[in-house]
């Protein structure tokens, strides 16, 4: 890949399980349109992925499933740097060194540890705790100067920008502090379609909450119709009708019609139209995704090598900052 002025920008997915239409709009794809005017690396974070239990062949295929769905959405690994955040082990190794230079009270009051401890309460690890530090070296290894995140990550991306400063302070100008990248435009947030108060989630137990990529066009159509919507019957963005604002949010993300256009597509008709007319838009726009994945995933060949190549290219940037790093701190290096 070649060098430019451009800003960096990192971003990660782990490979725990189903992607939803949540995580695609919100995130995956965004990243191909982020690849011209930035130096994107996308990871699929596998090492983070490990810090709730994972089946260890269910990994392995959503790994490659990962990979597949990110260049099916047009991640161009000639554009960018597309790998598997275990095949560098700089993501570990600068994760001790940052280790170093954190507290655990910060680690301890993240909200995100408290939730997943209270949820995997079986299995509350030191991993698990030292998630956000993991994501601090992901993010500085390549002196990332933006990364997408959602609500849910600010705060990781917050402790970033504060191990970064403290990190340059302490052993001198290091690291590039990150900003957040907030898209332009309406990143739409996607909730869930039984509980449209809350976030859709691939961890919801309720498999009709949300819409996997891989999610074929009966079952996305009939999980638009069991949808919760509110009383009423008009098709119309309103504070009181969570709901049906969700499935115009979501209409729109896979349309790229305005929610007044879609109030006016259906003036007139009832939620029962309304509700197919967003399972036929979903589907529509996830059958190209969906055979583009299924033929790369017939070609291992090509995914290895992409994979091969990405980590080649990913571990050149990685080792630069941190050779950086251990000689900041003093590491003996022979020279
Ligand atoms: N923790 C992120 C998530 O679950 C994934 C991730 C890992 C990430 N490393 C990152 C996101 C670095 C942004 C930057 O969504």
């Amino acid at each position: 890949m070649p060098e430019t002025e451009k800003k960096k920008l990192f971003s990660a997915v782990q490979p725990s399980g189903a992607v939803t239409v949540g995580n695609y709009i919100g995130a995956i794809k965004n990243f191909a349109a982020l690849q011209g005017e930035y130096d994107c690396i996308y990871a699929v974070a596998d090492l983070h992925a490990i810090t709730v239990r994972q089946e260890p062949a269910a990994l392995r295929r959503n790994t490659l499933e990962l990979m597949a769905l990110f260049l099916a959405c047009g991640i161009d690994p000639q554009k960018c740097i597309l790998f598997v955040q275990s095949h560098v082990p700089a993501h570990c190794e600068l994760t001790w060194v940052l280790n170093t230079v954190t507290y655990p009270g910060e680690l301890s009051r993240m909200t995100q540890f408290k939730d997943k401890s209270a949820k995997h309460a079986d299995n509350v690890n030191m991993g698990l705790m030292d998630y956000p530090v993991l994501m601090v070296a992901d993010i500085l290894l390549y002196q990332a100067a933006l990364v997408p995140v959602g609500a849910d990550q600010k705060q990781h991306l917050e402790l970033t920008r504060d191990l970064a400063v403290r990190f340059n302070n302490r052993y001198g100008e290091t690291f590039t502090v990150p900003d957040a990248y907030i898209p332009s435009g309406s990143g739409a947030k996607i909730m869930s379609l039984a509980d449209p108060t809350r976030k859709m989630s691939k961890s919801d137990e309720n498999p009709n909450a949300y819409i996997t990529m891989s999610d074929d066009r009966d079952t996305i159509i009939r999980k638009c119709k069991r949808a919760v919507t509110d009383s009423g019957s008009e098709v119309r963005v309103s504070e009181e009708k969570p709901g049906i604002s969700n499935l115009i949010a979501i209409y729109g993300a896979f349309t790229g019609k305005t929610a007044a256009e879609t109030e006016r597509e259906f003036e007139g008709k009832g939620y029962g139209d309304f509700k197919i007319a967003v399972g036929e838009a979903v589907a529509d726009a996830l059958a190209p995704v969906q055979a583009e994945k299924a033929r790369l995933l017939k070609d291992k060949a090509y995914l290895n090598e992409i994979m091969r190549q990405g980590a080649e290219n990913a571990a050149r940037l990685a080792r630069r900052t941190l050779s950086k790093v251990y000689r900041k701190v003093g590491f003996y290096r022979g020279e």
